[in-house]
């Protein structure tokens, strides 16, 4: 009896040691696919939701976005580090992105935990977390073990005071851009946003938003 625990203890300290860290991987260069969005409401009260369809080429250094009820779209360009968002009715107002497009897991994210979706056969995922400095949110992104899929990301913290969460999750990826013209922006070009971009909320911090 006394060996048998004896044992198990051993081999619990073994495993505790082996904390097995996934290379930091690439997103794909170019996909598409649903993002699904709940947050904190403006000042912190209620939820949104929101489901829109994103288009991202590093290529090019470009994403959009189109909400799926055509109420909004978003062109975010960072060769120029400016972001578009554009109504149906010709409304158009840029802000300035805060971060750089981000292609891979940054060297200074930390690996939190691998996981499966699913039962047995099921999806395997790993988890990083990673401090934004400004606004100061924790995100912690979740990628697919095979192809570095982008899967969802959950941002806690604090904006202008009040208490902020958001949670995306991404579905149905492909590889492709079907229509091109989700990237162009009006001309002449739009006005800056002085309420900076109140329509999408504040944060993807791997989206650069
Ligand atoms: C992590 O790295 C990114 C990109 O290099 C940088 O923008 C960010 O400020 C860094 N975060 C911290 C907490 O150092
Ligand atoms: C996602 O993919 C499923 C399965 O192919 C399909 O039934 C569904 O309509 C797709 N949803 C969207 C929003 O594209």
């Amino acid at each position: 009896m006394r060996i048998t625990i004896v044992i198990a203890a051993i081999l619990v300290v073994t495993c505790a040691g082996q904390v097995d860290v996934p290379a930091r991987c690439c997103l794909p260069k170019i996909w598409e696919g649903r993002m699904a969005t709940v947050q904190t409401g403006p000042q912190g009260q209620g939820f949104t939701t929101t489901t829109m369809r994103m288009s991202y080429d590093f290529s090019i250094k470009k994403f959009a976005l189109q909400e799926m009820n055509m109420r909004f779209r978003v062109v975010a360009d960072f060769s120029k580090m400016i972001q578009y968002v554009i109504t149906p009715d010709g409304k158009c107002t840029t802000s300035k992105l805060p971060t750089d497009m981000m292609a891979c897991i940054p060297d200074n994210a930390t690996f939190v935990e691998t996981v499966v979706y699913g039962g047995p056969g099921g999806m395997v995922l790993d988890k990083w977390a990673v401090k934004v400095p400004d606004p100061p949110v924790d995100a912690v992104v979740t990628v697919t073990r095979d192809g570095c899929v982008f899967a969802n990301e959950a941002i806690t913290g604090t904006i202008s005071g009040a208490p902020y969460f958001q949670a995306i999750e991404f579905s149905n990826i492909t590889y492709a851009i079907t229509d091109p013209t989700v990237f162009n922006v009006p001309s002449p070009p739009c006005p800056t946003d002085s309420n900076g971009n109140m329509l999408t909320g504040k944060t993807s911090f791997f989206m650069g938003l």
